[in-house]
């Protein structure tokens, strides 16, 4: 399958998870691109089987910046998509945010998203991330 991640970072938590990612999706025989939001275009953004999502929770939700790229998205009616995000404190939008937006491109979520917690402000990550990255790819 072929797998497009798109992540936004500040402190580079997102990155730990998108890089975690790919690597174990490319040891599992697929072929992955990663598309930091801060350096990536839109329009660039290559068709896929699936598209993974990241971002941290900024004021409660989703940075503003990860919601307009993803509104620029071109991607197929019927793509399947999946989401993680971070957060400092529960209760975090950003999941919901990334499903609506990619749900209006006529996008499928194919699994429940991944919701990591960060130990301070910039991280680090939680105990155990890893392991909850190599079960949730279970789930996809
Ligand atoms: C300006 C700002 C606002 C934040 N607001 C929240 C928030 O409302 N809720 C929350 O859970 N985390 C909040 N955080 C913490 C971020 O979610 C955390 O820094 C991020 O998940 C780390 O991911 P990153 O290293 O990939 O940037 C905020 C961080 C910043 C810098």
């Amino acid at each position: 399958m072929t797998i497009s991640i798109i992540y936004h970072t500040r402190f580079g938590n997102n990155a730990l998870i998108a890089d975690l990612l790919s690597d174990t999706l490319e040891s599992k025989g697929h072929g992955v691109s990663i598309h930091p939001i801060s350096e990536a275009h839109p329009s660039e953004i290559p068709a896929s089987d699936l598209y993974i999502i990241g971002s941290p929770t900024q004021i409660g939700t989703l940075p503003i910046r990860v919601g307009r790229f993803l509104r620029r998205l071109k991607i197929p009616s019927g793509s399947r998509f999946a989401v993680y995000t971070t957060h400092a404190e529960p209760g975090s939008g950003a999941p919901g945010k990334i499903t609506s937006t990619m749900e209006a491109h006529g996008a499928e979520s194919v699994a429940k998203p991944l919701m990591l917690a960060v130990k301070d402000l910039k991280g680090p990550l939680e105990d155990e991330w890893e392991s909850k990255v190599t079960k949730w790819i279970e789930t996809l």
